[in-house]
């Protein structure tokens, strides 16, 4: 699958398979490459647990990459969407929804600053988000109790309300097969008021595809980058929502 392996190039690369070996004796770092190590190992996706600081906390996440992939690990959007929720948006007592949560980091760190989230995911990553959060904020430790719910996009959408202040997404553009979904969701949980905040790795030409089909719908503003990590945030919201940001 290539969005896996795309996964498998956080890790270190030798890119130079071909320089001489006068050139290696040379180089002092190469000492540390002829160590043996296994590259799969050493992708963060494969450690059990992952600690971030944010909202003022360490959350500690299970990651589970064997049994359930892309659904059971942080990708570097959720931290960045996390850090981006942290310094520059104020979420108290604001209704909330993450889609494809993964672990659910995005979505807890939006509770722990007081809003009222609903975390959503495929079914067969339920039990792992729900392990997460239940883990990091144990039911009565936020302001608002945290709802987890199954959400595949585009279906039974009728359950969800249109009625959310935020809608957030991490690394949730990536299957060109979901993307027609993907928006029909958006739209349907949006209105006029709604602030969608996509913290995006943009990957290949599809991933940007799906920004111009976000446009056709909102009004798209990229409104953070996160240079080492080469993460984007896009800030999507109606005519009125914008009118209204740029009249303040
Ligand atoms: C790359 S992972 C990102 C996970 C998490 N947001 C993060 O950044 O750590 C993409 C997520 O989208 C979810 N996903 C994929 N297709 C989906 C669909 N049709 N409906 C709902 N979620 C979906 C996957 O289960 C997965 O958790």
């Amino acid at each position: 699958m290539d969005f896996q392996q795309n996964a498998a190039e956080t890790t270190c690369h030798s890119r130079d398979g071909n320089s001489n070996q006068a050139d290696r004796r040379n180089d002092k770092s190469y000492a540390l490459a002829v160590v043996p190590y296994d590259e799969d190992k050493l992708s963060p996706f494969h450690l059990a647990e992952r600690r971030f600081r944010l909202a003022g906390r360490e959350l500690v996440i299970r990651q589970s990459w064997r049994e359930l992939g892309v659904a059971a690990v942080v990708w570097d959007a959720a931290v960045v969407l996390g850090e981006y929720l942290e310094s520059e948006v104020s979420l108290t007592d604001q209704t909330v929804i993450e889609l494809g949560a993964g672990t659910g980091l995005t979505g807890m760190v939006a509770a722990l600053q007081g809003a009222k989230v609903t975390i959503t995911e495929r079914e067969i990553a339920l039990a792992s988000l729900r392990s997460n959060v239940e883990t990091n904020i144990p039911p009565g430790t936020t302001r608002h109790p945290v709802v987890i719910q199954e959400l595949t996009w585009g279906q039974n959408l009728h359950h969800y309300p249109t009625s959310f202040h935020y809608v957030l997404g991490a690394d949730i553009i990536y299957l060109k097969k979901t993307f027609q979904d993907l928006l029909k969701t958006l739209v349907h949980l949006s209105n006029c008021e709604t602030v969608v905040l996509l913290g995006c790795k943009i990957r290949y030409e599809r991933d940007t595809n799906f920004l111009k089909m976000l446009e056709e719908k909102f009004e798209v503003k990229e409104v953070h980058y996160d240079q080492r990590r080469d993460i984007r945030v896009y800030k999507a919201g109606s005519d009125m929502y914008w009118r209204n940001e740029r009249n303040k």
